[in-house]
């Protein structure tokens, strides 16, 4: 989408002005002296503040799109006079994510219609009474997308099927991706892998055709400061495996790998943006299938750590391939690692779809998260880590379980994923988990399309920045 602004209406006659109306019950399509507007519902019934901002920012382009409307013409002043808006964020940038975020749709199995597809293809910003810094404004338009091209290539990513994005497919993507950048890509494979006894990669791939990879990019562009390392689950379709998902479960499970697609995202951005930062993306991809040659449940897998991890589960398979990538990340002496990942079930129970589960011991860590996950709109909300789950997945046959055996299904079992990851972690106290399961679908009430959301790429932009 192109986003310019001008000094004044009427350049532009074949854009479709836009108001904001708070007397309308709906937002709608009109033409009056032979001029076409839309009209835009603000409720003031709820004063808007930057939540409501960036919804009703999206509603203006799902309005465009209904009435087959390409470009629009909106006075910035209009848009930004609101009292709760806060001055000093940069709405510049949130609007440019806000109205790219909502232009994207997932095509790439629909046919063409004749007409074209209908998405707004140029939105004109007026000026002429703004009183702010406008090469500023631009500069924050610009990065806005930036950041939100990137967050609807996640999206396209996962929205494609297991079968078309399998981990060999997702390595020659990232390859070809990354051409051009200033990042550097290492594959490992299942015989490095093997060598390196990551075997909760490998247990939970071995049921699957396709080969398990270990996605290893490398940017450094931070002189010698020490690496942030950004662990993203893998999982390009998961059915369950020998504990195989019943129907509907499965459908969505092409999703699986959200959270690698948002750290390389994420990493995107940074080059695009030149961040002087040395960032290291870990990508542990798998399929996880049930077959003759799949884990069971009860076998035990030794992982490259030396813990013994009793399978009480097949399908509580990320957190056997994100503790064999958290134990890699450790060795590269990094100041930070960040784990992000549709993990579990249990936490779009305990959250709905509007906020990723957000868990770390690190007080500090989880506090600026917190802050940043607000003013990017990549809601987080914080769940407990503490000493008392640490039992809950001691014993069975190994060291640890994979699941709490002594719960019922469902229970607590976001922290006990959680706790996990956290084994495997133990003595880095810089450590972040986002359980991003969420946010993996966009909510119906947020102005985006059906489909993957891509959760977090503007709150890890935002993290690395600072
Ligand atoms: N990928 C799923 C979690 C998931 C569910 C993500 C729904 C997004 C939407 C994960 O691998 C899984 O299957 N978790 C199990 C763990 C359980 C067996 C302990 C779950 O949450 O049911
Ligand atoms: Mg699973
Ligand atoms: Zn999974």
């Amino acid at each position: 989408m192109n986003i310019k602004l001008i000094d004044e209406l009427g350049k532009s006659v074949e854009s479709v002005q836009v108001l904001f109306n708070k007397e309308i019950k709906q937002s709608r399509f009109l033409q009056k002296n032979g001029k076409e507007f839309l009209e835009i519902k603000i409720s003031d019934k709820n004063k808007i503040n930057q939540r409501k901002w960036i919804i009703l920012c999206r509603s203006i382009i799902q309005t465009a799109k209904a009435n087959g409307i390409k470009k629009l013409i909106i006075n910035w002043n209009d848009l930004i006079s609101f009292e709760n808006l806060n001055e000093k964020a940069s709405l510049g940038k949130i609007f440019a994510e806000a109205v790219e975020m909502a232009n994207y749709e997932f095509r790439k199995y629909k046919k063409k219609p004749k007409d074209g597809w209908q998405d707004v293809a140029e939105v004109l910003l007026i000026t002429k009474n703004f009183k702010g810094n406008k090469s500023q404004l631009k500069r924050d338009l610009q990065e806005g997308q930036v950041i939100s091209q990137q967050v609807n290539y996640a999206r396209e990513l996962s929205n494609i099927s297991g079968g078309d994005l399998t981990p060999s497919k997702l390595v020659q993507e990232i390859k070809k991706v990354i051409k051009g950048t200033k990042i550097k890509i290492k594959v490992l494979e299942e015989v490095e892998m093997k060598r390196k006894k990551m075997n909760g990669i490998l247990a939970v791939g071995q049921g699957s055709k396709e080969k398990s990879k270990f996605i290893i990019l490398e940017y450094r562009q931070g002189g010698k400061e020490k690496p942030v390392v950004l662990v993203g689950k893998g999982v390009t379709f998961d059915s369950g495996g020998i504990d195989t998902k019943p129907h509907p479960h499965g459908l969505e499970m092409m999703m699986d790998m959200s959270g690698g697609a948002s750290v390389l995202a994420t990493l995107l951005v940074a080059d695009k943006l030149s961040l002087q930062k040395n960032i290291t993306v870990l990508i542990p991809a798998v399929e996880n299938m049930p077959s003759g040659s799949s884990m069971r449940p009860g076998d035990v897998i030794k992982m490259s750590n030396g813990v013994n991890v009793g399978i009480g589960h097949t399908d509580a398979e990320g957190r056997l391939i994100l503790a064999d990538a958290l134990v890699y990340a450790q060795k590269l002496k990094p100041q930070m690692i960040i784990d992000i990942a549709t993990l579990t079930g249990a936490s779009v129970v305990a959250l709905g779809t509007k906020a990723t589960a957000l868990m770390t011991r690190d007080n500090d860590l989880a506090n600026k998260v917190e802050e940043l996950a607000e003013a990017t709109g990549d809601y987080t909300w914080r769940l407990p880590l503490w000493e008392e789950y640490e039992n809950d997945i001691v014993g069975s046959r190994g060291d640890i379980s994979n699941i709490n055996t002594k719960a019922k299904p469902g229970e607590g079992s976001t922290i006990t994923a959680g706790i996990f990851l956290w084994n495997f972690v133990k003595d880095f106290e810089r450590w972040i988990h986002l359980d991003i399961a969420p946010r993996m679908t966009a909510d119906a009430n947020e102005q985006l399309s059906k489909g993957a959301a891509g959760p977090a790429v503007r709150l890890l932009v935002e993290l690395l920045k600072k």
